[in-house]
């Protein structure tokens, strides 16, 4: 090898700074829809400098609530014959999935329709207006006289007034691109009525963007460093506000009331008008951490202090993570609402682009791309989407497209074909050799490839800080090629052979080797825990260690610790699965079809069976030979089911397959005899590779499916096919759970 041996660790900086105080949030996601991939992309942008925050011993309270108020969540709930309070409890009763499902650290999920939202929506009203930040004046507006309300534009349609198509909007035409303003409109009408709009005249409350002292504030704010002398935003964003900012005069106040009917929070001494929603819902920021704070959970979190002490303390952080189209939101009245009411204005708003396909949006309103519930669903490992997320973010204001062979290759080829491999590869030889015991001495190698690991911590800790996230698991992956190319170097396999002939040396060289190479992946382990939470948190349990946090890349394995029995950590990525995922595989009998003869016995999970719910199915995909009996409400007669001739099966051996990384082969005894009465054993191959090694399997009993017509496959003809179940196991990670009868079950017994 030529990597310099280091015999000792670079001593890690962090314990040395006092913890921070980070108060961190997304943006509140609108309370009319379920979640699509832009959200859970951000989320797992905040949710990894989050985890890594709080792996660097800082504290962090990272608060989330629904924006629940204005015009279009009003009218959704109407159309749908709810209350505008029901229609948003429904949604937020459905975040909880995807939140828990994405492996999301928020601390606490709360909502703008709530009495500290209205507390303290007002209150920053009533100190900007005390501050002269608040006046009003009479405007002219559309007004539908059949719904009796005020139309905000996106309700008008009409006919360009330059080329005269119809039904445009009020903005612009997309027949000619024509922009106008909707008073421009010929023959306007209401969407909600079809009623002519009238001109109707109504006074509003405008928050004083254009005062000179707020925007010399916002020049200075936007411009300039945070505590840690890192500019508070991104150089695309500063660009950005200059140009909006612009000349003397050329902020526009803000209309921040409307009238009712709307669904919002009353403003004080004014009857029958509201904030305007984006004037309440970043104050949700706010309101989720009071509520955060009043329930007690910060104190879980080890703060002790309350949510107004907190926020008045001087090493508050306050950080935003958003995306690029609600900046002028976030750095330009955000701030300056906070700073004229006398609170604390941001740190940094950190502003992410967005994940697109084939250069589209993702969004529900498209409905195209990858829905996030039914990549849960499909049995799918959250962390391979938050790996993948990870590895094409950066800091800057970019989009990125999301491409299944992209997914593909950084999951399969990067993820397990770099990280996941070194510990499977490995942990054998310490079991077989060395009861499982790293080296007591460390010494004895001639390379060290996990110093190489420790010394660039501090590195990767400069990535994840920067939101570097793709750069930090490049260099990464980068370590972890030179991990497996001292595996490859020092050849373990034939230390092991010389070791097992009784070659002392040998056997000395393979006990170092395999322990430096299990503490490289303790290493990456802790490197990569931001990311992947779930994976790492089984790594340290498999290398029978407690959760590890940054300080421990300074920190070797204990000389002669014991690690546990390889565990199965990730299985790869499926092609099959990202159809499904995709809608590739189009419902048609068509397809079904052709899936079914070409793939008999594909490997569990949902791709196929779409069973999350972890029911029993059968390992491959013939399952539907009745399906021509099979009512339309699914249920089958008992006729139906008894057609199916389950038995007992003894697996009498099981081995890999070569060529295949799904299959295992199996060799079954099913009590059956040959016409010499001679035991009869079948052979069916089942894709339960990813989850069990096959001498796991020597000795037990299953259920097989036994008259299934046998078939032809590549590596041979498979006689039957075993049931396994699928689905999300307890930790979340996928599983595949081969069934296995109770004791005294024969094999050859009927199963009914
Ligand atoms: N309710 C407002 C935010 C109020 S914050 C005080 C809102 N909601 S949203 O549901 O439309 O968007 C929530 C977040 O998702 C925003 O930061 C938005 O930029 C982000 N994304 C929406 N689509 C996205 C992608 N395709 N990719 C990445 N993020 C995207 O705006
Ligand atoms: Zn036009």
């Amino acid at each position: 090898m030529a990597q310099r041996p280091f015999h000792h660790y670079l001593i890690d900086m962090t314990a040395a700074t006092p913890p921070r105080n980070l108060f961190v949030t997304t943006a509140l996601p609108y309370a009319n829809g379920k979640f699509h991939i832009g959200h859970m992309m951000e989320y797992i942008q905040a949710d990894i400098w989050v985890r890594f925050q709080r792996m660097r011993g800082h504290n962090v309270h990272w608060v989330c609530a629904d924006d629940t108020h204005g015009a279009p969540i009003m009218i959704a709930a109407e159309k749908a014959g709810k209350s505008p309070q029901e229609f948003v409890a429904e949604i937020a009763a459905g975040r909880k999935q995807y939140l828990d499902g994405f492996h999301l650290s928020v601390n606490h999920w709360h909502t703008t329709d709530s009495p500290e939202n209205v507390a303290l929506a007002q209150d920053i009203y009533k100190k900007l207006k005390a501050a002269g930040f608040i006046f009003s004046k009479t405007i002219e507006q559309f007004y539908d006289p059949v719904k009796g309300m005020f139309l905000p534009d996106r309700y008008i349609k009409g006919e360009c007034p330059k080329c005269g198509a119809k039904d445009q909007y009020g903005d612009s035409c997309e027949n000619c691109g024509a922009v106008y303003a909707p008073t421009d409109l010929k023959n306007p009408y209401s969407t909600l009525s079809g009623a002519t709009p009238e001109m109707r005249s109504s006074e509003h409350f405008f928050f004083k963007l254009s005062d000179p002292k707020c925007v010399e504030f916002l020049r200075h704010w936007t411009t300039s460093k945070d505590r840690h002398g890192v500019p508070r935003l991104q150089s695309e964003i500063i660009a950005k506000t200059k140009d909006w900012l612009g000349e003397d005069g050329k902020m526009g106040d803000w209309d921040i009331s409307r009238d009712a009917p709307y669904f919002g929070i009353p403003i004080p001494d004014a009857p029958g008008k509201f904030f305007y929603v984006w004037l309440d819902a970043p104050v949700g920021y706010l309101a989720a951490l009071k509520s955060y704070f009043d329930l007690g959970k910060a104190k879980a979190g080890g703060e002790l202090r309350s949510f107004d002490e907190f926020m008045a303390a001087a090493d508050t952080e306050q950080i935003h993570f958003i995306g690029k189209d609600i900046a002028y939101f976030h750095v330009l009245f955000w701030p300056a609402m906070l700073k004229f009411a006398g609170y604390k204005t941001p740190d940094s708003v950190n502003v992410h682009g967005f994940i697109q396909m084939g250069g589209e949006k993702m969004s529900k309103s498209r409905g195209t791309g990858v829905d996030p519930l039914k990549y849960l669903e499909l049995g799918m490992n959250p962390e391979w989407m938050r790996y993948y997320i990870a590895a094409k973010l950066n800091a800057n204001v970019e989009d990125f497209d999301f491409t299944a062979e992209d997914f593909m290759a950084r999951v399969n080829s990067d993820l397990i074909g770099k990280f996941v491999n070194i510990a499977s590869r490995t942990a054998g030889f310490l079991h077989k050799h060395f009861d499982g015991k790293v080296a007591a001495d460390e010494s004895s190698a001639s390379a060290f490839p996990h110093t190489a690991v420790g010394q660039h911590a501090e590195e990767i800790a400069k990535l994840f800080e920067g939101r570097e996230f793709g750069k930090a698991l490049r260099r990464i992956m980068e370590m972890a090629d030179v991990v497996n190319g001292y595996y490859d170097v020092s050849k373990p396999w034939e230390l092991a052979k010389l070791a097992a002939a009784g070659d002392s040396t040998a056997r000395t060289n393979l006990h170092a080797v395999c322990s430096h190479v299990m503490e490289s992946f303790r290493l990456l382990s802790i490197l990569l825990a931001p990311v992947l939470p779930e994976l790492s948190k089984r790594a340290f349990e498999f290398l029978a260690l407690p959760p590890q946090t940054w300080a421990d890349t300074s920190k070797p394995m204990p000389a002669g610790h014991a690690i546990r029995a390889y565990q199965h950590l990730m299985s790869r990525v499926e092609e099959k699965q990202l159809d499904a995922l995709l809608g590739v595989l189009a419902d048609t009998p068509e397809s079904k079809k052709s899936e079914k003869s070409t793939k008999p016995e594909s490997p569990k999970n949902g791709a196929s069976s779409g069973n999350a719910s972890g029911k029993p199915i059968a390992s491959g995909v013939q399952a539907g030979a009745a399906s021509a009996n099979v009512s339309d409400n699914g249920i089958i007669g008992i006729d139906d089911f008894t057609k199916i001739d389950l038995r007992i099966a003894k697996i009498v051996n099981a081995e890999h397959v070569d060529g295949s990384d799904k299959l295992l082969r199996l060799t079954l005894d099913v009590g059956e005899v040959d016409a010499n009465g001679k035991q009869k054993l079948r052979n069916v191959f089942s894709g339960i590779k990813s989850a069990y090694a096959p001498e796991s399997l020597i000795g037990q009993l299953t259920v097989v499916v036994a008259n299934l017509a046998p078939r032809k496959m590549k590596f041979g003809v498979s006689e039957g096919m075993v049931l396994a179940a699928s689905g999300k196991a307890d930790d979340n990670s996928t599983g595949l759970f081969l069934l296995n009868p109770h004791a005294g079950a024969q094999p050859g017994m009927k199963v009914s």
